[in-house]
């Protein structure tokens, strides 16, 4: 036979020789949720990952950075109590967020990339991503705390804000608002194609953000609509976001090679909560092989051309070498 694909398949040496898709350290973000409480909680939902108070958090993240994990995404999970219908805890100086990121920065500098999502829903009373009059989710006035909430994160010290909410118009007021700050060297990671649906379900247990009434839909994306998902998504460059997400990945891995092929910037994919749970649970019951599988996910999502994988599996990947 003049063709015989399987030569260049037949040891672990020539295999890796010829890999196309490589998943290294540098590439995986690790989630992490920010309790005012000192100590940790568990979330059942998302097995192997806790909320932390802040010193829980210091030490969780000089482990990892032993692993090779430079790149954090954080998320606040107020107090009940600090829920109101004007977000105000986003924006708060010395929110919990604020303080988090200022002692990561004091303690471990530029070893660290700190990114921190930027949305309303875990501050809002209703669950929303934005403000709301009624059943309606004001679009404007979400932006301008959005905008605040992004300044407040970049004096902390944040490298990168990672706006989530999906309001119209928010990279570009949150850019104006960095730059006129003074922070002009903070990034956004901008949130491009985000999907309304079910694939959330852990994350909102997590953070205590599922809307009391409704759901996201009118300011989500509609995931029949890849047209105007890219459309809406490319758009984010031009009002100054520096890297874009596509969310959920797995589902999404058309999504994120489209926008690959239109775009010169990273593109980053979030591998959700409930894309890792599902592996968890399923692992669990004996019904799948977690390691190789939670590999191939991640694996999927770098060849369909993410650059970064936001994914809750960063630290157990490399602790236990599943990647
Ligand atoms: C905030 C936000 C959500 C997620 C990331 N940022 C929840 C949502 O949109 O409902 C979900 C992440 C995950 O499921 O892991 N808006």
């Amino acid at each position: 036979m003049l063709i015989r694909s399987r030569r260049l398949r037949t040891t672990a040496a020539l295999r890796d020789l010829v890999a196309e898709t490589d998943l290294l350290p540098r590439h995986l973000i690790q989630g992490h949720f920010i309790q005012p409480q000192e100590g940790s909680t568990e979330i059942a939902s998302l097995p192997g990952i806790s909320r932390n108070g802040i010193q829980a958090t210091l030490r969780q993240v000089e482990a990892d950075l032993k692993l090779g994990i430079r790149s954090v995404l954080l998320f606040g999970v107020p107090e009940r109590a600090d829920k109101s219908p004007d977000a105000a805890s986003a924006y708060a100086e010395r929110g919990l967020v604020p303080q988090a990121v200022q002692a990561l920065k004091e303690a471990f500098g530029q070893d660290l990339v700190v990114m921190t999502d930027v949305c309303l829903c875990a501050y809002t009373d209703t669950g929303h991503c934005g403000i709301n009059h009624g059943p309606e989710i004001a679009n404007d006035e979400s932006v301008a705390a959005l905008a605040r909430m992004a300044v407040v994160h970049a004096r902390a010290g944040a490298d990168v804000v990672a706006p989530s909410d999906m309001m119209d118009g928010r990279i570009r007021a949150m850019r104006e608002a960095l730059e006129a700050a003074g922070h002009p060297s903070t990034a956004i990671l901008s949130y491009a194609i985000k999907h309304a649906g079910a694939f959330y379900g852990p994350f909102r247990e997590a953070a205590d953000s599922s809307p009391k009434f409704g759901d996201r839909r009118s300011y989500q994306m509609d995931l029949r609509n890849p047209r105007e998902n890219l459309r809406d998504g490319l758009q984010d460059l031009d009002e100054g976001a520096d890297a874009l997400l596509v969310k959920p990945a797995l589902p999404n891995l058309d999504l994120i090679w489209r926008l690959r092929e239109r775009s010169l910037c990273p593109i980053a994919a979030y591998h959700v909560s409930s894309e890792y749970s599902a592996v968890k649970a399923a692992a669990r019951l004996g019904w799948v092989d977690e390691a190789p599988l939670m590999r191939e996910h991640l694996l999927a999502i770098r060849r369909a051309g993410a650059d970064w994988i936001v994914t809750y599996a960063a630290r157990e990947a490399l602790q236990k070498h599943w990647i």
